[in-house]
């Protein structure tokens, strides 16, 4: 199967994966990322964050994200720009130079701005504004803006590109809870005061045996949809304690299955994209201990259970 081709074919606008620039020295790894049959859409995992894109303020470097976007651009593929305000890879000329509010709003109004008009009629993210308690996350933006920020940011990115879609993207708000409740609220709020809001990006960084279940999933993306914005599942990969086994790797094509038969049974969920095809060059590795093998293909990119059980899902 080819998943884009698949996921065309079953009514989703795209199937996609992620990629990051010193992945693309890889010539076999280039082969496989290219064929738009099987990725139809793509996302930088780190090349067109604020510390790549305006190291120095009103300094803007984009030769990592030009090549993301040229790649996409060459092989037919969608492009979701990640992202335009986020907390982490933030440059501390940003975090911690004590802007006042007037002076922060500028800079988001410039940075937002300039990367939604260097990459029009893309999607663009506004990042994990929510701890998981459902509280906003205490960062400069939220300490020096209040929510305001939010507004601030979304209206910046319509401005510079009207064709842009505008999401906002995080972590554990795909199931039910408290942090979801907190999404869709925010969601109403931007609504009520005509602020722009297209979508909300489900990451959906999932563990082997805890993901959460297809039901779960839908009723979730349903409350989105219903506030009038559509959804997307944005960095999918599951994980699992290393080694993994033959057990472990039939699980784990379950829970890709359940993920993808959710955004199969939602209308308004757009497409999916994997945080990354092959374990080779997974994030999950490097950043929680012991754990890895999250992606569909493994490290020789030789396809895994997982391919299979995503094949099934729609
Ligand atoms: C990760 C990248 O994959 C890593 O290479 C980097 O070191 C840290 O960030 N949620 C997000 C992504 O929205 O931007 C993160 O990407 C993974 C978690």
């Amino acid at each position: 199967a080819k998943l884009h081709t698949l996921a065309k074919s079953k009514g989703k606008l795209y199937f996609g994966s992620a990629t990051d620039n010193p992945e693309l020295t890889n010539t076999s790894y280039v082969a496989q990322l290219d064929d738009s049959t099987m990725f139809g859409q793509t996302t930088a995992t780190n090349s067109m964050k604020w510390d790549a894109t305006e190291p120095n303020q009103g300094q803007f470097t984009f030769s990592g994200a030009d090549q993301i976007a040229n790649l996409a651009q060459s092989t037919g593929k969608l492009l979701r720009g990640h992202n335009c305000v986020w907390h982490n890879q933030l440059p501390s000329w940003v975090s911690n130079s004590g802007f006042t509010a007037a002076q922060l709003t500028a800079v988001i109004q410039n940075h937002c701005g300039t990367l939604v008009a260097r990459y029009k009629g893309r999607t663009f993210n506004l990042s994990e504004p929510f701890n998981d308690d459902g509280t906003f996350r205490s960062d400069v933006f939220f300490n020096t803006l209040g929510t305001s920020f939010i507004p601030i940011a979304l209206n910046a990115a319509r401005q510079a590109d009207p064709g842009a879609k505008l999401y906002i993207n995080d972590f554990n708000i795909e199931f039910p809870g408290v942090k979801s409740t907190a999404m869709q609220n925010l969601v109403r709020t931007l609504k009520q005061s005509n602020t722009p809001i297209d979508g909300i990006g489900l990451q959906s960084h999932f563990i082997v045996g805890i993901t959460p279940s297809t039901a779960s999933q839908v009723q979730n993306m349903n409350a989105f949809t219903a506030l009038g914005v559509e959804v997307a599942i944005t960095e999918l990969d599951v994980r699992m304690t290393l080694p993994a086994t033959p057990a472990l790797l039939a699980q784990q094509k379950t829970d890709y299955t359940s993920t993808v038969a959710a955004c199969q049974q939602v209308k308004g969920c757009v497409g999916i994209t994997l945080w990354d095809w092959t374990d080779k060059f997974s994030w999950v590795p490097g950043t929680f201990a012991g754990q890895g093998a999250a992606c569909p293909w493994d490290e020789n990119f030789v396809k895994k259970p997982a391919f299979d059980g995503i094949a099934i899902g729609f």
